[in-house]
């Protein structure tokens, strides 16, 4: 079998690892305990670099590299997947030859990527939309917190439900309110910063963490809602926290734009509710707005309430029974929905497979001409 010389062993030194590129193709060596090894440089999730891996001892004594992106591990020496997993990764044949590190042609051993038919992802995956031609399914999210021991009247909450009784009633809609406060999921990882291609759909949080609060977020709002209406206290002159905490996880669904040109958003509408004590009613439904849009959503005219008794109203306790004495607030709310619902009824017979998305594109990236 022939070999390709790849690098002086003097540039690997004991307890490092890289990538080097030779012969067309990129190979991870590493050089631990005496020996050097070989594997395919691609991780088989989504191609990260095993280069740029960590290198971990596990539970069976052995030395493996933990994918950077998403942290996949393989042997050093085998390029087999922890015990429990199928997947092994190509391993070349190493030689050392007057100080030259030499590599197998051809891996001695091919890389092999197990099937998972039982993906509990599958429909995020495939994009199996549950919203139809026909369907009006209206979510409600509401990003207020509170102690579930000790529940307390939010006015955002409140106003939300009511938009949902309205939409049944009205328009016979079908409708579901999830509470961002009820889930557990953790927050973004920021996997795009360190490569574009590392932040995936379905999220790869998803993917590691079975119990991920965010994938019931995922189905609903990208498969299941032709509406949503999003609830959210002003907290500091900002969006609740709980907000943030979904908006950054939903990265991994304007990410498919930036980098495949795929909007997974289609012929779907949202409007907000926005309640506090005190001001910026406008500058909370400017982040929204222009994060809705971004995924893909349209907006009616007028998709806000909002509720503020301005920045003296430091009497808290009577917040909420004056928002809901409040002939403004039984209005708007069902104004909003009416507005929401009627065009959500005409963009859904709208052909939005070419739908054309003026955004930063990754194949743009860094361009200086046409
Ligand atoms: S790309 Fe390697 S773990 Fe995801």
């Amino acid at each position: 079998m022939p070999y390709i010389p790849l690098i002086p062993l003097s540039e690997l030194p004991e307890n490092t690892h890289k990538t080097v590129k030779a012969g067309g193709r990129s190979i991870a060596l590493f050089h631990y305990e005496g020996a050097v090894t070989a594997l395919d440089h691609a991780c088989l999730h989504k191609g990260g670099d095993l280069g740029q891996g960590f290198i971990q001892t596990l539970d069976d004594g052995e030395k493996y590299v933990a994918c950077p992106w998403h942290g996949w591990q393989y042997n050093l020496k085998t390029g087999k997947a922890p015990f429990g997993y199928l997947d092994r990764q190509a391993v070349y044949d190493v030689r050392i030859e007057n100080g030259m590190i030499l590599v197998s042609d051809e891996p001695l051993q091919q890389a092999f990527r197990a099937e998972h038919p039982d993906d509990p992802l599958a429909d995020l995956r495939n994009l199996d939309y549950l919203a139809t031609r026909t369907s009006l399914n209206v979510l409600g999210i509401s990003t207020t917190n509170m102690n579930p021991d000790l529940p307390r009247p939010s006015t955002s909450e409140t106003a939300l439900q009511s938009a949902l009784d309205f939409a049944a009633s009205e328009f016979g809609a079908a409708t579901k309110m999830i509470r961002i406060r009820d889930l557990k999921f953790r927050h973004c990882e920021g996997y795009y910063s360190r490569h574009e291609e590392a932040c995936t759909w379905p999220c790869s949080i998803a993917e590691m963490d079975p119990s991920d609060g965010m994938t019931e977020v995922y189905r609903s709002l990208v498969l299941w809602a032709d509406a949503v209406i999003l609830a959210t206290p002003i907290r500091w002159g900002n969006a609740s926290s709980l907000y943030y905490k979904m908006a950054e996880r939903l990265n991994t669904v304007q990410n498919q734009i930036t980098i495949h040109d795929k909007v997974l958003i289609q012929n779907k509408a949202a409007a907000f509710i926005i309640t506090g004590g005190q001001d910026n009613v406008q500058g909370v439904a400017g982040q929204l707005n222009t994060f809705f849009t971004d995924l893909g959503f349209t907006l009616p005219p007028f998709n806000f309430i909002g509720w503020s008794r301005g920045w003296i109203a430091e009497d808290t306790e009577n917040n909420y029974t004056r928002f809901f004495r409040n002939r403004y607030v039984k209005r708007s709310v069902k104004e909003l929905v009416t507005n929401l619902l009627m065009l959500v009824m005409q963009i859904k017979h709208m052909d939005a497979s070419h739908l054309q998305t003026p955004k930063p594109k990754i194949s743009e990236a860094g361009s200086l001409t046409e």
